[in-house]
């Protein structure tokens, strides 16, 4: 019974997903070049198909989306505001998921040519290619980061990250944290939230030193921004 109404849920997700994608990308597309009385009632209509389309995700495989919900635009924009914006490197953001915490890195005045967004889904990918045509949208698992960016692996400054590090499996984590500790350059910054409030952190390297936090009470659930930086 129960089996039956999830297949019946799953069917509903995928049917609204495919009846929606193009519609949600035309709104988005319209919202940034015209201002109009219905931006708003448009806006609307896109979040609530990216937020069809992540639970769609979150439906088919919760360890790796980790969340019910997309973050808030506060828990996006506290995360973006910690991005230093007078460095030249490039700026990585792990986990982008329907693409809130990149809007908010691009609202902050990161330059699209100096961001890329990894994402394990492919329809999440897929979309975020379609919603930021200026931004790098590389489909890959955050395991083989390096040998996804390429040569631009030795130049990256910053890694923002949404990675559900409590809920990936331990040796998945344990991967991805090795990759960033390789990647990320002397004093370069790793920005990770986490619905562990509690301020025990996370399991990175003794050299990534906590610079700063914050809670962001207004998120669903509460969130904490953590911001480290590599001291090796
Ligand atoms: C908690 S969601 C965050 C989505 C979005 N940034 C937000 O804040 O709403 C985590 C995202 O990480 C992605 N993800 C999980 N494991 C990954 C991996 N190994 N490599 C790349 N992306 C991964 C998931 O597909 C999902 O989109």
């Amino acid at each position: 019974m129960i089996q039956r109404n999830l297949t019946r849920a799953k069917t509903l997700i995928n049917q609204s997903v495919a009846k929606f994608r193009d519609v949600s990308l035309s709104r988005r597309a319209a919202n940034s070049t015209q201002e109009s009385p219905q931006t708003d009632n448009k806006k609307s209509k896109s979040t609530r198909f990216e937020w069809i389309l992540f639970t769609r995700e979150a439906l088919r495989n919760y360890r790796t989306i980790g969340a019910v919900w997309v973050s808030s635009q506060r828990l996006a924009q506290t995360m973006a505001s910690f991005v230093p914006l007078t460095e030249s490197g490039l700026i990585v953001e792990l986990g982008s998921g329907t693409g809130i915490v990149t809007e908010a890195l691009l609202q902050h005045g990161v330059a699209p040519e100096r961001l890329v967004s990894i994402e394990q889904s492919a329809s999440l990918a897929d979309y975020l290619h379609q919603r930021f045509p200026d931004v790098q949208v590389i489909k890959g698992d955050a395991q083989h980061l390096c040998e996804l960016l390429g040569d631009d692996c030795q130049r990256v400054s910053t890694i923002v990250s949404s990675l559900p590090f409590r809920s990936l499996p331990h040796a998945v984590g344990h991967g991805i944290i090795k990759q960033i500790d390789k990647i990320l350059p002397k004093e370069g910054l790793l920005i990770q939230f986490t619905y562990d409030i509690s301020g025990r952190g996370m399991l990175f390297p003794h050299h990534f030193k906590r610079v700063s936090f914050k809670t962001v009470w207004g998120n669903l659930p509460p969130a904490r921004v953590n911001v480290y930086q590599s001291e090796q």
